[in-house]
């Protein structure tokens, strides 16, 4: 072939370019997140900040909750899930999620009138679904040595509104702050404050997904 007519990169348009690079970019990503289609879309949904904190968006109330049931099969007795967020954001959505994960009998509905609502698991675990939306702080502080035993006891709580008890919260615990982004999205901070919650992050996060970032224990 004439040297002329040879292909260099000098002639190769920087469009073509471009598109060469995002083509390889997009492969490694694939095959960062594995075989499967959804997985590279989960990989560029979330946003891994640091080991102990994990940042999710959820695209509808079907989202929010598989979010939640993705968390259930890493839980178990004496764990603690702490949601935080404003009215509507979607905390009974995810805690719905970690209801049906667990495969708890009956539907989990906001609590607002009602404390506490206990479900058990078919392997016998209890889930505490507690709702502190209408504590006063005053109540609150009453309240809190009830609380206590369950926060101590061998059941999983989940907790909505739990920066009303945030002084007696032990700080191994996983905080799940929501927040809104317009009608149907939600930005879901997950955030591990100890070593148990940090386990459970960690498998949450392979789960979510689909591997586990380099360095992860
Ligand atoms: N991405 C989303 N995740 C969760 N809920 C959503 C989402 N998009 C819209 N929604 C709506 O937001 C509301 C969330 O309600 P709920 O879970 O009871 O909130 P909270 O417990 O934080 O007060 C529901 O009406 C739900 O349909
Ligand atoms: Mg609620």
């Amino acid at each position: 072939m004439p040297a002329a007519r040879r292909p260099s990169l000098e002639r190769i348009p920087f469009t073509a370019v471009l598109f060469l690079a995002k083509l390889s970019a997009s492969a490694i990503i694939r095959a960062d997140a594995g075989p499967a289609g959804d997985q590279q879309k989960r990989t560029m949904m979330a946003v891994l900040i640091d080991q102990n904190t994990l940042d999710l968006i959820s695209h509808s109330e079907e989202q929010t909750r598989r979010f939640g049931a993705y968390l259930a099969p890493f839980l178990a007795g004496g764990d603690i899930i702490c949601l935080r967020g404003e009215l509507g954001v979607g905390k009974t959505r995810f805690v719905q999620g970690i209801a049906q994960g667990l495969q708890v009998e009956g539907p989990v509905r906001s609590p607002s009138f009602t404390l506490i609502w206990e479900y058990t698991t078919p392997a016998g675990l209890k889930l505490f679904h507690i709702d502190l939306y209408r504590l006063g702080d005053a109540v609150a502080e009453s309240l809190a040595f009830g609380i206590e035993e369950y926060l101590y006891g061998d059941g999983i709580c989940v907790i909505e509104w739990s920066e009303r008890a945030e002084p007696i919260l032990p700080a191994d615990r996983l905080t799940v702050e929501m927040r809104f982004i317009d009608d149907y999205k939600r930005g879901i901070l997950l955030r591990a404050g100890g070593r148990r919650s940090g386990e459970i992050l960690s498998a949450y996060r392979a789960a979510v997904l689909g591997h586990a970032p380099a360095g992860s224990p």
